[in-house]
């Protein structure tokens, strides 16, 4: 079984790459794709860089040419549940593309026209993986199973939070995860998004992010091995 493993940033990854035993480095359109083994499984890693776009790309380069069996994604995002504190864990149960916005035709907003399903629903098995080995981890109190909303826009307001609450029922924001749910089900591929809190997306979330990026950062990479060991 080949795992795809993606992050969007240098700093969501580097925590994997350090510890993980690189066979070979390819190099695709600028991405670079580290395959290799971590606690004797076999993975291919890649920093995908910000947005949807990056992470459509690196999610189908993963599946087309790296033949990976299921992907997961592992990164920080904004909490938008307010029970939901900085370090808290959220695995996706499903994923929304919250700024798709069609409503000019009457379709409800984070509804792509002309598909069948716009909430891409994360695989069973490892949404109760994840939740199993985050639970070890860090306790029942701060893991949070849910919707997460992601879109082209790093949220940092109250306004912006209540909308996105009120629109989708969201958990957290982030600005990937939806796009690599949206990929995995077109090529019918196995996947998870794990995210750790780095801010609440209110108007500190900025200052925030940069003081708590690696705390949940290293978060994440606890629960990635817990269920590599387990997979
Ligand atoms: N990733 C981490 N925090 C975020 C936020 N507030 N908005 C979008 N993406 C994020």
């Amino acid at each position: 079984m080949l795992l795809g493993i993606i992050g969007a940033m240098h700093e969501e990854v580097i925590e994997l790459k350090e510890v993980m035993e690189l066979i070979e480095t390819s190099e695709i359109g600028g991405y670079q794709f580290f395959k290799g083994t971590l606690l004797n499984k076999e993975i291919v890693l890649v920093e995908c860089g910000i947005g949807k776009v990056n992470a459509a790309i690196c999610s189908t380069l993963l599946i087309q040419e790296f033949s990976v069996d299921k992907v997961l994604f592992t990164g920080v995002a904004g909490g938008l549940n307010p029970d939901i504190n900085i370090g808290d864990i959220v695995i996706s149960t499903d994923l929304i593309e919250h700024d798709f916005d069609c409503t000019a035709f009457g379709y409800e907003q984070g509804v792509i026209p002309r598909m069948e399903n716009s909430k891409f629903k994360a695989d069973l098995e490892l949404i109760d993986l994840a939740k199993k080995v985050a639970t070890e981890n860090f306790g029942e109190n701060r893991v949070f199973v849910g919707r997460i909303l992601s879109g082209d826009m790093f949220v940092a307001s109250n306004e912006k939070i209540n909308w996105l609450r009120e629109t989708f029922i969201g958990e957290c924001t982030e600005m990937e995860g939806a796009s690599v749910a949206h990929v995995c089900q077109i090529l019918n591929k196995p996947f998870v998004v794990i995210r750790s809190i780095s801010d609440k997306a209110n108007h500190d979330a900025n200052m925030n992010f940069d003081e708590f990026v690696k705390l949940a950062a290293q978060n994440s990479k606890i629960i990635i091995e817990g269920m590599l060991n387990a997979l």
